[in-house]
C-alpha cells in the first residue's frame, strides 16, 4: 500500500495536475447540460434574442458536446483542410499540454547539493564517544618529551645537552659524566627543527612532536646507581600500551580519538578531531594529514606444514596442541631452491628498500639452513673445498616428519596451534622439537638425571645448525643490527615467519577441525617496515555538533604533487650513535632549519622511518618509537599472551579472515599491516588540531591568521532538482507554442489575419447573426418573432454592424430554436444542399464585400 509519505512532491503535483485535468474535462461537459436545463424548463423550444443565441451557441459549441454527439462542428473530417489541420493541431496541443501538466512535475525532486562557494569556518573539538574515545586518558598538559640513549649505560643523545666522554670499544663501555645528572630533555631547538616542515603545509599537518602515546604513566628510573640520576630524580612521562578496543574487523576508514584509522589497507593518520559548525545538511572539506603506513612483503617458502587432527583418544595422547603427525612438505622450497646465495644488493634504502628481496633472502636462508639441518643437502666447507648443494635428497611433495617414530609429535610445538595464525621472528623454531631431549640437566657442577624417555634426534644436523645461524637470518633480512649507526640508511624493519591459518587439505572452506581431518599451513617469510607519508582526506560532518558520530571519511588518497620541489622535505638525524643505543629523530623539516642540525634530508613523497627495535616505557618519543614497537608486537602474533590476541584463537571471525588472507603471500602481507594498524591505533594519538586550543596558544602570533589556514568548507543545502527526461512534453509544447506564435505573427503581418478580419469571421459565424440574416433574407417573420426597440434590422445579410449596435438592434430579435418543426419553417436557400439528416445546414450567404 503506497501512502502519501512514499510519494515525492513531484508525484503529488503530477497527481494534482491530473486531477485538475479531469475536472477541466468534466466541467465543460456538465455546465452546458445545466445551461440547457435552465433554458428549457418546460417546453422543448426556447425563445431567446439573437444575441443570446450567439452566446449560447458559442457556449455549446465550445464544449465537448459536439464531439460527444458527433454534431456538425465536430465533423472535422468533412471540413476544409485548413480547418481540419487546425482542429487536429489544437487537439494535439491540448493533449500535449495536458500531458505536460501532469508529467512535468514528476521530474521534480529534492536534492542535497553543495553550495557553490566554500567558506572558511571556525573548527571546534569533537569528542569520540566510542570505546576508543571513552578510554583515552585526557592529554597531559605538561607533556614533556624525554630521550634516553644507551644500551647498558646512558650515553648522551645526539644534539642534546648532556656532556660525557664515552668509550665504547669491543672490550668495554665506559661513560664519564661531567654533569651531576642526566637530562632527558629534548632541547627546544631540536624540537623546532622537526616541527619546521609541517608549517609549510596546511594547519592540520602533524609533526613528529604532535604524536603522543594514547595512555601514559609517570616513571622515575632508578638505574641501580650504575649511572647518573636521570632528571635529578624527578618523574617523567613514559608511554604505556593498554589496548582499548580492537577495530581490526571493521574494514573501514574510520576516525577515532586522535586518529584516522585505515582498516582497509592499513595505516594511521594523525588528527585531533575537530569540525566546523554543524550545518543542517552537513558539510565537507579536505585536509592533508600525516600518515604512517605499514609496508609488508611476504614470500612463500614453498614449504607447507601439514598435520592431522587426532581421531581417537589414544591418538590425542600422541598429539601436542591438537596437532598429530606434523610434517614439512616440500612444495618446491627444497627441490627448486635457487642454488645461488642471494647477496645483499640494496644500496639506497630510502629510494628502493627492496622489501621483497629482503623477505626472499630470509626465505632462502631459512630453507637452506633447514635443508642442511635435515641433511637434505650440504653446506660448503672451506677446509675440504666441497661446494654447497653437492647433493639434494628431496623431491616434490616429499614430507619430512616432525614427529617421533612412535607417531608422537615433537615438543617445541607449543607455539603453534591449529586454531590460530602465528607470526614469529625465530626462523628455526619449527625444528626445535626434533633435536631430541636430553634426560640430563646440568646446573653448576650438579647434574640431574630425569626419568623420562630420551628422544633420539629425528635429524642428524651434520652441519651443526644452531641458534647462531637462525638468528643471523633476522639481521640479514632486516639489513640492520645494533652495531649499525642510527641514520637514514637503517630503517625500521621486522622480519619473521608467518604460519598461515590452516586450511583443509581437501580444499573445502570448512573451519571445522573434524577428527581425522588433514590440514595444511603455508609458511611465508615476511618483512615489514613503516613509512611516513602525506594523504589527502576528505571529511563529511553531518550529525551532532558535539561528538564524532557525524564525522565521516569520504575518501583517502595519497597527496599529489605537481613537481619534485613541492614534495615534502624529510630530515633524519645523522648520528654517530649505534642503533643499540637509540634511534634517530625524523620529521618534516624546512630547508633553512635543516641546516642548523646534522641531518640527512630527502625530498620524497614518503619516508621509510629510520630506527631500531624500540621498547616502550623508556623514553617519551612516541613518534620515533611507536612504529617499531607496534611492528615488534605484530611479529609476536600468537606467540605472546599480552595484549590483544590477533591470532584468531579467541575470535572466530578474525580466524576466518586470516584463513582467507593467508592463501597467498601478497594477501598475507595485509594481515601484518592490519595487525600493525590496530596495535598502533591503540597506542598513539595525534594532537594537532584545527580547533583553537593549547596548540595555538603555543604559537600566539599565528592566532590572527588562524582562520585563513583552516581548509575551505563546502556546506550542503536542500535544493529542488529536476530529472530532465520528464521535461520533454513541456519542451515539445513550448516548441510548438513558439512555432504557433511565430506563424501567428506571420499571418498577422503578411496574410491579413488581422483582428478586423477575425471580427468579421466571428460576426459571420455567430449564431445570432445567422438567425437575423436568415429571417432578413426570407422575409418571414418567425411565429414568435417580436420586434422590440426602435432600430429595425438594417439589412438582411451578414451584417458587419459593430457588435454594440447589432446587440441593440437586430440582436434583440427573438427566435425560437430547438422546436422540432421550426427548422422546416425555414426556407432552404437554393443552391445549398442540406447536409446531414435531421437538421438543415444553415449555409452562409456570400457576403459581397468578402467573397
Ligand atoms: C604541570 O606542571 C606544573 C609545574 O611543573 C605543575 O604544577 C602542574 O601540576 C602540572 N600539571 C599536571 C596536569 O601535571
Ligand atoms: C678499549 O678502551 C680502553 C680505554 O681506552 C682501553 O684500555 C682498551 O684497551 C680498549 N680495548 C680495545 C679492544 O680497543
Ligand atoms: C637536584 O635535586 C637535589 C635534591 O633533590 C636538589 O637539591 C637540587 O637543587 C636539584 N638540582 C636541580 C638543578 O634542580
Ligand atoms: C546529512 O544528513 C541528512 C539527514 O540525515 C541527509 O538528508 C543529508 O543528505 C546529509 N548530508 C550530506 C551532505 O550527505
Ligand atoms: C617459491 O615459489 C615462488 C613461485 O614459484 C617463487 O617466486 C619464490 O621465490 C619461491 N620461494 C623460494 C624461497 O624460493
Ligand atoms: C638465482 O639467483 C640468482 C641471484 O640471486 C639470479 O641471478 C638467478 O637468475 C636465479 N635463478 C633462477 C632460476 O631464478
Ligand atoms: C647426509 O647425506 C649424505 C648424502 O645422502 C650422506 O652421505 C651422509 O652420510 C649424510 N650424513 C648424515 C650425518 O647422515
Ligand atoms: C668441514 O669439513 C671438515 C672435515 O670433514 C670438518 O671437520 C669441519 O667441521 C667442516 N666444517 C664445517 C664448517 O662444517
Ligand atoms: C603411526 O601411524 C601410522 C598411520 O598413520 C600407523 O600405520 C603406524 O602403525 C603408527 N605407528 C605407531 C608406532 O603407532
Ligand atoms: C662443585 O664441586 C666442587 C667439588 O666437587 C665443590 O667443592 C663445589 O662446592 C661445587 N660447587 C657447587 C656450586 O656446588
Ligand atoms: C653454534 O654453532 C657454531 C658453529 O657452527 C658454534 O661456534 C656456536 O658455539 C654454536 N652455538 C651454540 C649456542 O651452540
Ligand atoms: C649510515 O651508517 C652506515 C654505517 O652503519 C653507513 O654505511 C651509511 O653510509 C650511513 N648513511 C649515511 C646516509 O650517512
Amino acid at each position: 500500500m503506497i501512502s502519501l509519505q512514499d510519494l515525492t512532491v513531484g508525484q503529488v503535483s503530477g497527481m494534482i495536475a491530473a486531477a485538475v485535468f479531469v475536472v477541466q474535462f468534466l466541467v465543460p461537459i456538465a455546465l452546458p447540460v445545466i445551461l440547457l436545463g435552465l433554458l428549457r424548463p418546460r417546453s422543448a423550444a426556447v425563445t431567446e434574442s439573437a444575441v443570446s443565441w450567439s452566446v449560447i451557441g458559442r457556449y455549446l459549441h465550445s464544449s465537448l458536446w459536439p464531439i460527444i454527439l458527433r454534431t456538425d462542428s465536430a465533423a472535422t473530417f468533412s471540413a476544409c483542410k485548413s480547418a481540419l489541420f487546425m482542429s487536429f493541431f489544437k487537439t494535439f496541443m491540448l493533449v500535449l499540454i495536458a500531458i505536460a501538466a501532469i508529467v512535468t512535475p514528476l521530474g521534480l525532486y529534492e536534492g542535497i547539493v553543495a553550495e557553490p562557494v566554500s567558506e572558511a569556518s571556525a573548527f571546534h573539538y569533537i569528542k569520540d564517544t566510542s570505546a576508543m574515545g571513552y578510554g583515552t586518558p585526557p592529554r597531559d598538559t605538561n607533556n614533556t618529551w624525554s630521550r634516553l640513549c644507551g644500551a647498558f649505560l646512558l650515553v648522551p643523545c645526539p644534539n642534546d645537552d648532556n656532556k660525557a666522554t664515552v668509550i665504547d670499544n669491543k672490550s668495554m663501555v665506559s661513560v664519564d659524566y661531567r654533569d651531576e645528572w642526566y637530562s632527558s630533555k629534548v632541547p627546544q631547538k631540536v624540537i623546532d627543527v622537526f616541527q619546521s616542515g609541517a608549517s609549510g603545509f596546511a594547519e592540520s599537518m602533524s609533526s613528529l612532536f604532535d604524536i603522543q602515546y594514547r595512555s601514559y604513566i609517570k616513571s622515575v628510573i632508578d638505574d641501580n646507581k650504575k649511572g647518573p640520576l636521570i632528571d635529578n630524580g624527578t618523574a617523567r612521562t613514559i608511554g604505556n600500551y593498554q589496548p582499548l578496543s580492537s577495530i581490526l574487523l571493521n574494514d573501514a576508514i574510520m576516525p577515532v580519538e586522535g586518529l584516522i584509522v585505515d582498516m582497509k589497507n592499513g595505516g594511521i593518520g594523525f588528527r585531533n578531531h575537530s569540525a566546523p559548525v554543524l550545518k543542517q545538511y552537513g558539510s565537507t572539506w579536505s585536509e592533508d594529514l600525516l600518515f604512517i603506513v605499514p609496508d609488508t612483503v611476504c614470500v612463500d617458502t614453498n614449504l607447507t606444514l601439514d598435520f592431522l587432527i587426532p581421531r581417537t583418544g589414544s591418538e590425542g595422547l600422541l598429539a601436542r596442541n591438537g596437532i598429530l603427525k606434523p610434517s614439512i612438505t616440500d612444495r618446491g622450497g627444497f627441490i627448486d631452491l635457487n642454488k645461488t646465495y642471494p647477496r645483499w644488493q640494496i644500496d639506497d634504502f630510502q629510494e628502493n628498500p627492496n622489501l621483497w628481496y629482503r623477505a626472499y633472502r630470509a626465505a632462502w636462508l631459512r630453507n637452506a639452513y633447514s635443508m642442511a639441518y635435515m641433511n637434505v643437502t650440504n653446506l660448503s666447507n672451506e677446509t675440504t673445498g666441497v661446494k654447497a648443494f653437492a647433493y639434494l635428497n628431496s623431491e616434490m611433495n616429499k614430507t619430512f616428519p616432525l614427529y617421533y617414530p612412535n607417531n608422537e609429535t615433537t615438543s617445541g610445538w607449543l607455539a603453534i596451534d591449529p586454531q590460530s595464525l602465528t607470526v614469529s621472528t625465530s626462523f628455526g623454531q619449527y625444528l626445535e622439537g626434533t633435536k631430541g631431549l636430553s634426560n640430563k640437566s646440568t646446573v653448576g657442577n650438579q647434574t640431574t638425571e630425569y626419568k623420562f624417555d630420551t628422544k633420539i634426534p629425528i635429524y642428524p644436523n651434520p652441519f651443526n645448525i644452531n641458534i647462531t645461524q637462525w638468528s643471523s637470518i633476522d639481521t640479514l633480512c632486516r639489513g640492520q643490527g645494533g652495531g649499525d649507526l642510527a641514520n637514514i640508511t637503517h630503517i625500521v624493519a621486522k622480519c619473521g615467519v608467518l604460519n598461515g591459518a590452516p586450511r583443509r587439505k581437501d580444499g573445502s572452506a570448512s573451519l571445522m577441525f573434524d577428527p581425522g581431518s588433514a590440514w595444511s599451513m603455508s609458511m611465508y617469510t615476511c618483512m615489514s617496515t613503516a613509512k611516513a607519508t602525506i594523504k589527502t582526506v576528505k571529511f563529511r560532518f553531518n550529525g551532532t555538533n558535539d561528538d564524532m558520530t557525524g564525522l565521516e571519511v569520504l575518501s583517502l588518497v595519497d597527496k599529489t604533487y605537481p613537481n619534485k620541489e613541492s614534495q615534502p622535505l624529510w630530515g633524519v638525524e645523522n648520528t654517530e650513535m649505534y642503533l643499540k643505543d637509540g634511534g634517530p629523530l625524523w620529521g618534516l623539516v624546512s630547508e633553512e632549519k635543516a641546516k642548523t642540525l646534522n641531518l640527512s634530508t630527502v625530498r620524497k613523497e614518503s619516508l621509510y622511518l629510520p630506527g631500531r627495535d624500540s621498547s616502550m616505557g623508556w623514553q617519551n618519543l612516541p613518534g620515533a618509537d611507536f612504529a617499531s614497537i607496534a611492528l615488534g608486537m605484530a611479529y609476536k602474533t600468537g606467540m605472546s599472551t599480552k595484549g590483544v590476541d590477533y591470532s584468531g584463537q579467541s575470535n572466530l571471525a578474525m580466524f576466518k579472515k586470516w584463513q582467507e588472507l593467508s592463501r597467498t603471500p601478497a594477501s598475507s602481507a595485509k594481515i601484518l599491516n592490519l595487525v600493525w594498524t590496530d596495535l598502533a591505533a591503540n597506542m598513539v594519538v595525534g594532537t594537532k588540531s584545527l580547533a583553537p586550543g593549547q596548540d595555538s596558544k603555543r604559537k600566539r602570533d599565528d592566532v590572527t591568521n588562524e582562520s585563513s589556514k583552516t581548509p575551505p568548507v563546502t556546506s550542503y543545502t536542500r535544493r529542488v532538482k529536476y530529472h530532465y527526461a520528464y521535461g520533454i512534453p513541456a519542451f515539445l509544447a513550448l516548441v510548438l507554442t513558439v512555432g504557433a506564435f511565430t506563424t501567428t505573427l506571420f499571418f498577422v503581418f503578411f496574410s491579413g489575419a488581422k483582428p478586423s478580419t477575425m471580427r468579421t469571421f466571428l460576426q459571420h459565424t455567430s449564431a445570432g447573426r445567422f438567425l437575423t440574416s436568415q429571417s432578413g433574407i426570407s422575409g418571414h417573420a418567425q411565429p414568435q418573432t417580436v420586434y422590440e426597440g426602435n432600430a429595425l434590422p438594417s439589412d438582411g445579410g451578414y451584417s458587419d454592424t459593430p457588435t454594440n449596435i447589432w446587440v441593440k438592434g437586430a440582436g434583440k430579435r427573438r427566435f425560437t430554436l430547438g422546436a422540432e418543426g421550426w427548422t422546416r419553417i425555414v426556407q432552404e436557400v437554393p443552391g445549398y444542399e442540406a447536409k446531414g439528416g435531421s437538421t438543415v445546414a444553415y449555409a452562409p450567404i456570400p457576403n459581397p464585400t468578402r467573397y
